[in-house]
C-alpha cells in the first residue's frame, strides 16, 4: 500500500500466510488467550489508545489481537529495523475479519530491513492517531518510543534544535532529525503528547535502564511500567527464549556444526546464561567473559571457563554478545579473529559489536553472503562472519523467541497495560514492577499445557512459611 494508507508494511497480500502462522501461535500463547476469553465481554481496556513499538513477530500479533479484544485502539511500529516479520504485519493490518483489497486491522507500520530514517518514521505514524490524537498508553520495547517523547519534550522545553553531531549512531542521529524537523512543523508535539500519556509498559533489560536513568535524573515524564522486571519475563523469556532462538538464528545464518566448537559468550546475565546453555546442549566447548564478579562465579560454578575476549580471540569459532552495551567487541578484535568466525549478538545496545568501525579498517570487503550474513575480509585474506550487522540475530537470523516463552513475557504486558488504565490508584510517575500476585498468575496460566500438578499448601504450612494458601509465595526481592 502507499504510505498515504493508515498503514505501511510490505505487502499485504502476505496476510493469509501470516494468519496461519497466528493461528497455530495462539494455540501456544495459553495465557494471552485466557486473558482474552476472561476480559472479552467487559472489554475493560475500551477508550484506550495503545501505541505498540515492539518487534512485530507472528507472537506479537496475538499480543496486539489481545489488546483490540480487550476493547483498546492500537497502532503499532517495530523495535528494531530487521526484526519484521513481514507475513505477521501483513495478518495484523488486513485483521482476521479484513482482505488485502480492504483491510480492517490494526495500523502498523513495519517491514523488515528499514533505514534509520524510516524505522523513526513508522515510530511517529504509530504515534499520531488520523484525528491528530496522540495515544494515552504506550507499549514500548529498550525504551525507543518513550525515548523519542523525551527527547522531544527536552527539547521543545528549552526552545534547542537538537544537532546530530553529537549522535553515538545511525539510529540515533536519524531520531535527533526527526525531532529536528518535528520542532520547525509541529511545536509543542512532544509535550502535548506526554502530557496524555497515562504511562508506558517497558518490554526489555535495556529499556528498564534506560527508563531508570530517566527516573533518577528527574526527567521521566510519565509512570512506568517494567515488565522485564515479573519474574515470568526476565527468568523465561531471556534465559529459555534465548536458549532456543540463539542456535535458531546460527543455524539460518550459517548452518555450521556447533558441536566440538570453542564459542564465546559476552556476559552471563539472563540472556547470557540461556546462550551459554543451548551451546552447550549442542556440544560446543563454551567459553563465558564477564565484567560482574557475582555472574563470573556463578558462570565457573556452572562449568564454564571463563576468560577475557583477548585471550579467546585466537581459538574462538563463534563469538556471540550478551551484554546491552556498546564496544564489547570491537573491530580490532575481529580483525584478529580466527579465519570465518562467526560474530553476533543477543543483547540490544546499537554498537554492541563495533561493526560501524569494521568498514574504516584500511583494505576491508564486506560480501554479502545472503541477507544479514556479511563476511568482511580483512587484507590478509582471512575474514569473520557477521551475523545481522551486529543487531539482535534471533530476531534478524530467525524468527525471535517461540510463542510459548512469549505467552509469558506478553501476558505480562496486557496485565500491565490493565493496571496502567483501570487501577484505581493512579501510578506515580517512576518505575515500577507487576505486584508478585500477578507474575504467579501469568505461571498458572502456563501449567496445564504442559501438565504440571501443583501441590498445595495446608493451612498449617501456610501459617509456618507466613503466606496465603494462594500465594504470593516469596517475598518481593526473591530472586528465583
Ligand atoms: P543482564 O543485566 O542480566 O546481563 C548482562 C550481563 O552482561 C551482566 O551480567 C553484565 O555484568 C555483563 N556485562 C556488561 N558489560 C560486559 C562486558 N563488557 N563484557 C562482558 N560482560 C559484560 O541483562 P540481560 O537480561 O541478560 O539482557 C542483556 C541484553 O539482552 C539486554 O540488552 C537486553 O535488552 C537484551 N535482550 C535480548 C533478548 C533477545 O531476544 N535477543 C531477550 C531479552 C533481553
Amino acid at each position: 500500500p502507499g504510505a498515504a494508507a493508515d498503514l505501511h508494511v510490505l505487502d499485504l497480500s502476505l496476510a493469509a500466510a501470516g494468519r496461519g502462522e497466528i493461528r497455530l501461535a495462539e494455540h501456544e500463547m495459553p495465557a494471552l488467550m485466557r486473558l482474552r476469553e476472561d476480559h472479552r465481554a467487559a472489554r475493560p481496556l475500551r477508550g484506550a489508545r495503545i501505541t505498540g513499538v515492539l518487534h512485530m513477530t507472528v507472537q506479537t500479533a496475538v499480543l496486539i489481537e489481545t489488546l483490540v479484544e480487550l476493547g483498546a485502539q492500537v497502532r503499532w511500529a517495530g523495535s528494531n529495523v530487521l526484526s519484521t516479520q513481514d507475513a505477521a504485519a501483513a495478518a495484523v493490518a488486513v485483521g482476521p475479519a479484513g482482505s488485502a483489497g480492504e483491510p480492517r486491522g490494526v495500523p502498523v507500520f513495519a517491514w523488515k530491513d528499514q533505514s534509520p530514517q524510516e524505522f523513526w518514521h513508522c515510530v511517529e505514524r504509530a504515534l499520531t492517531w488520523p484525528d491528530g490524537q496522540g495515544p494515552n498508553l504506550l507499549l514500548d520495547d529498550a525504551c525507543t518510543a518513550t525515548e523519542l517523547v523525551h527527547r522531544g519534550a527536552a527539547c521543545e522545553r528549552s526552545a534547542r534544535v537538537p544537532s546530530p553531531d553529537g549522535a553515538a549512531d545511525e539510529l540515533e542521529e536519524a531520531m535527533l532529525g526527526l525531532v529536528a524537523r518535528t520542532l520547525a512543523d509541529l511545536p509543542g508535539k512532544w509535550t502535548t503528547l506526554a502530557a496524555g500519556l497515562v504511562g508506558v509498559t517497558e518490554e526489555t533489560t535495556t529499556g528498564t535502564q534506560r527508563l531508570r536513568r530517566l527516573d533518577e535524573s528527574g526527567a521521566l515524564l510519565f509512570p512506568a511500567i517494567s515488565v522485564n522486571d515479573s519474574v515470568t519475563k526476565s527468568k523465561f523469556d531471556n534465559i529459555y527464549g534465548c536458549r532456543h532462538s540463539l542456535i535458531d538464528g546460527i543455524n539460518r545464518a550459517t548452518d555450521v556444526l556447533i558441536g566440538g566448537k570453542t564459542a564465546v559468550v559476552c556476559g552471563y546475565g539472563d540472556v547470557g546464561k540461556g546462550c551459554a546453555q543451548a551451546l552447550r546442549g549442542q556440544g560446543a566447548r563454551v567459553v563465558v567473559t564477564e565484567i560482574d564478579p557475582i555472574c563470573a562465579l556463578q558462570a565457573a560454578m556452572d562449568g564454564f571457563q571463563v576468560a577475557t575476549l583477548e585471550e579467546m580471540l585466537p581459538v574462538a569459532d563463534i563469538v556471540v554478545t550478551a551484554t546491552g552495551v556498546e564496544g564489547v567487541v570491537t573491530a580490532a578484535q575481529m580483525a584478529r579473529m580466527k579465519h570465518q568466525a562467526i560474530v553476533g549478538s543477543m543483547g540490544h545496545a546499537e554498537g554492541e559489536i563495533e561493526v560501524a568501525g569494521l568498514s574504516a579498517v584500511p583494505g576491508v570487503r564486506r560480501i554479502a553472503v545472503k541477507p544479514q550474513v556479511d563476511e568482511w575480509v580483512f587484507p590478509g585474506g582471512h575474514s569473520v562472519i557477521v551475523l545481522s550487522e551486529g543487531r539482535l540475530l534471533n530476531l534478524g537470523n530467525a524468527t525471535g523467541h517461540p510463542s510459548f516463552v512469549m505467552s509469558s513475557s506478553f501476558a505480562n504486558q496486557v496485565l500491565a497495560q490493565l493496571e496502567l488504565y483501570t487501577s484505581a490508584d493512579p501510578y506515580t510517575v517512576g518505575v515500577h514492577v507487576l505486584p508478585k500476585y500477578l507474575d504467579e498468575s501469568v505461571a498458572r496460566l502456563h501449567l496445564a499445557a504442559l501438565g504440571v500438578r501443583l501441590t498445595t499448601l495446608t493451612e498449617a504450612q501456610a501459617r509456618s512459611l507466613g503466606v496465603p494458601v494462594d500465594g504470593p509465595y516469596k517475598p518481593a526481592g526473591y530472586r528465583y
